[in-house]
Formats: C-alpha cells, sequence, structure tokens
C-alpha cells in the first residue's frame, strides 16, 4: 500500500480515499487546504492520528497558497484558515494539536519573511506525518506484549495503517502480536453507520494474513462472552487527563460487557490524543453527524424516521480501562495522577 497522504512534486497533496475501499484504492489530489477539510468531514481521511496529519499538510497548504505580500495580512489570514482546519472534525484531538503546533510556529517567527515561514510550515507538516508513523510502530511493539499463544481478541473501527501513517494503534498491537505469537484470532465489529470494521479493519487483516472474524456491533456482548475472549483493544480520539476516553461510538458497550465478563479493555493511543486541559469526559465534544448515514445503505433503508440520533463517538469512563497502550509503555488502570506523571 502507497501512503494514505503524501505530498506530490508539484506541492498538492495525495490522499487514499478510504469511502471508496475496499473495492478501489482511489487516490485523490487535494490542491488547496479547503479540499483537505472536504476529505477529513467526509471521512475520506480518517482515524485520529490520521485526521493529525491530515490537518498538518492542510496547513501547509493554507500557507503555500495564501500570495499576500504584506506580512500582518498574511499571518492574519493564515490564522483564520488555521482555526477552519482545527474545526474540520471536532472529536479527535490530534487535530487541534496538529494545528496548535503551526499556530505556534507563525507566532514565534511573525518577523521573519512569508517564504520563511512557508519551509516551516512545510518541514513541520513532514515531521509530523514521521513522527506519527514511529509513534504507532512503538505503540504496536509495546502492546503486543501483552498478548500470549492462541489469544482471542476483539476490536472495534478502524485502527490500523488508515488511521494512522504507520502500522496503527490498536490494530497496530494485533498486527505485531500476530507476528510473534501463534494461533491468534482476532474479531472484528462491523462498526454502523460508515462500517470502518467491515471495510476497512478486515481489508488490513487480510493484507496482513490475520484470521478475522467479522461480527455486527449487536454480537459483541454474545462473542465475548462464548468464545472466552481474553482482550478488548481498541484506539481512542481523546483521552482527557482522569484517563476517559471518547472512542467510535459503540465502544463504551464494549467496555461494559468487558467488566461484566472481567475480561480486559485495552486502549492504544499516542500521547497527541491526550488532552490535558479537560479534566473528564463530560468536557468533550461528541461529534453528531448527519442522520443520512443512518438512513441508507447506499440504497434507502428507512421509510420515514422523525427522529434520528447519530453520535460518531462515546465516552468510556477511566475505571472501565484496564490499560492505556502508548509510545512511552502501558499507563496500567489509568487514572489522572498516573497520566500526570507517565
Ligand atoms: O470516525 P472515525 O473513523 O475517524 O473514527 C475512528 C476511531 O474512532 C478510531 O478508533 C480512533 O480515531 C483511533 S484511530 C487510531
Amino acid at each position: 500500500m502507497k501512503e494514505i497522504i503524501s505530498f506530490t512534486k508539484v506541492g498538492s497533496v495525495l490522499i487514499l480515499d478510504q469511502t471508496k475501499l475496499p473495492f478501489v484504492e482511489l487516490y485523490v489530489e487535494a490542491k488547496n487546504y479547503s479540499q483537505i477539510i472536504k476529505l477529513i468531514k467526509k471521512l475520506s481521511i480518517r482515524g485520529a492520528p490520521a485526521i493529525g496529519v491530515a490537518g498538518a499538510f492542510a496547513c501547509f497548504l493554507a500557507a503555500k497558497d495564501l500570495f499576500e505580500k504584506n506580512s500582518q495580512n498574511f499571518i492574519g489570514t493564515l490564522s483564520k484558515r488555521l482555526d477552519e482546519i482545527k474545526l474540520s472534525r471536532p472529536t479527535a484531538v490530534n487535530l487541534e494539536w496538529a494545528v496548535k503546533r503551526f499556530s505556534y510556529i507563525l507566532e514565534t517567527n511573525k518577523e521573519k519573511n512569508i517564504g520563511f515561514i512557508k519551509t516551516l510550515f512545510f518541514k513541520e507538516a513532514r515531521k509530523i506525518f514521521s513522527e506519527e508513523k514511529k509513534v504507532s510502530e512503538s505503540i504496536s511493539k509495546v502492546g503486543s506484549k501483552l498478548f500470549k499463544d492462541n489469544f482471542k481478541v476483539l476490536t472495534h473501527c478502524n485502527t490500523g495503517s488508515l488511521a494512522t501513517t504507520g502500522p496503527g494503534t490498536a490494530l497496530g498491537v494485533i498486527k505485531h502480536a500476530n507476528k510473534r505469537i501463534k494461533k491468534l484470532k482476532v474479531y472484528a465489529t462491523e462498526t454502523r453507520p460508515l462500517l470502518q470494521g467491515s471495510r476497512l479493519t478486515l481489508w488490513e487483516c487480510n493484507k496482513s494474513n490475520i484470521d478475522c472474524t467479522l461480527i455486527t456491533d449487536s454480537m459483541a456482548s454474545h462473542v465475548i462472552k462464548l468464545e472466552n475472549i481474553d482482550m478488548v483493544i481498541v484506539g481512542a480520539d481523546r483521552i482527557a487527563a482522569n484517563g476517559d476516553v471518547a472512542n467510535k461510538i459503540g465502544t463504551y458497550q464494549l467496555a461494559v460487557t468487558c467488566s461484566f465478563h472481567k475480561v480486559p479493555f485495552y486502549v492504544a493511543a499516542p500521547f497527541s490524543t491526550f488532552d490535558l486541559s479537560i479534566k473528564s469526559g463530560k468536557e468533550i465534544n461528541i461529534e453528531e453527524r448527519d442522520k443520512k448515514e443512518l438512513l441508507s445503505i447506499g440504497t434507502k433503508i428507512v421509510a420515514k424516521a422523525k427522529k434520528v440520533f447519530n453520535p460518531a463517538f462515546d465516552i468510556t469512563p477511566y475505571n472501565l480501562i484496564s490499560g492505556i497502550v502508548t509510545e512511552k509503555g502501558i499507563i496500567k488502570k489509568p487514572d489522572k495522577a498516573k497520566i500526570l506523571k507517565f
């Protein structure tokens, strides 16, 4: 697989359009930052770390396309563009985190010439891309140590190479473990309504020769009990200072089931997904998406629905989490004190 996001020789950005997967591997070219915002909003590129990288590439394009000669005007317009990028999806903190790095560059280089700032933006976008790659390689190695031969693991959504610039977070851990241990069995939830599990996780598992069984989201509790699942591992979009985790809708019910059946429930995420500015998950803005996503699956499946609720994420409280796998190690039974010390 080519990189999910890369610069072209002419300075535009190529993005693998994940809405077309698994049947078509189509790369779309974004020539300006607004096009990247649209691709982020419609989930052509998705998954917290990948959204952060896409945001970084958008910041570069936002500066590159700005042909303003007056330094003050350049900084003013660019700052507004950075805010627009930051708001394209609200829940994954990685986007905010990436954009803040560009705002800082702008703030600390106000006196420098415009060309120099544009070069700094290009370097920063490339840096964020390669950092996320290394970080997800480390998470994969660290987390795979939790796995033993004959392990049965369940995962939700897609947290692999399509969600990061490296092997992934939760799915990266699974891929690494699959090389190390014998007879790993994976259960992947389809992840309604946009099917990141059935469309994307299965596609990645097939490529990595992982023994993966597809289930619907509503089968999860049944399968966890019936198959004696050894562990559930998922990714994260934002982790509050107390360890509460926002992740794909359906994660919370998995954690509740794990707690009931005494199955370890792990989250794998880079430090760029921690938001220490918020005390708990209560402060996390959960993205609510278009109701159309529930009303059709290509063809219409609902005749009439007066009310539709479509939150894209939910919050899992820290006390249901056995550990958070990060690039620096595992925070076991996470809470505020442990996270701050880590
Ligand atoms: O709506 P998505 O597909 O962007 O949601 C993705 C998830 O919830 C992932 O679990 C999370 O971003 C972690 S990806 C390494």
